[in-house]
């Protein structure tokens, strides 16, 4: 009988893993799964990552119960319609200031983000906002009308059909 001795080691008693084999075998890993995850998020990236703006020109129409100096907001939209004995016109209902939604608020609109107020027809009633709202060009009969977002009228012009 061969006696063995304490460094030899039996089939069924493998050597222990040396630590820094380990250590080695599990940076690869984590290095693949990085190259792995990089390559996944790269062949994402040719879709555009943002939706497509809507159209700054959209159709609306203005429900026939609209009482006259009540603002009507399009579903989606930052603008206010309102119906007057003047004729109709088209309100942006972005702040001069910077940028914020205002929101209708009493006799006019608020402004969420530095408090400005402005009255039904654009005008700043309290600052930080250093204009008055936009009016917007719009067309249209029949309480069916076009609003552009991307262009302004003076302030009063009001659309008659
Ligand atoms: S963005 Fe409206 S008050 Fe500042």
């Amino acid at each position: 009988m061969r006696a063995t001795s304490s460094t030899e080691r039996s089939r069924l008693e493998p050597e222990p893993v040396v630590r820094r084999d380990f250590l080695g075998l599990a940076s690869l890993l984590a290095a693949a799964s990085a190259l792995g995850f990089g390559l996944i998020g790269m062949l994402r990236l040719p879709r555009p990552a943002v939706m497509p703006s809507p159209s700054k020109k959209f159709k609306v129409r203005l429900p026939e119960s609209l009482p006259l100096g009540t603002p009507f907001i399009p579903p989606g939209r930052a603008v206010a319609l309102y119906r007057t004995g003047d004729g109709v016109y088209a309100l942006s209902l972005v702040c001069t200031h910077l940028g914020c939604v205002v929101k209708p608020s009493g006799e006019g609109f608020e402004c969420p983000c530095h408090g400005s107020f402005f009255g039904q027809d654009g005008a700043v009633t309290k600052g930080p906002a250093p204009k008055p709202l936009a009016w917007l060009k719009l067309t249209g009969s029949n309480g069916s009308y076009v609003v552009d977002q991307g262009s302004t009228v003076p302030q009063g012009t009001y659309w008659r059909a």
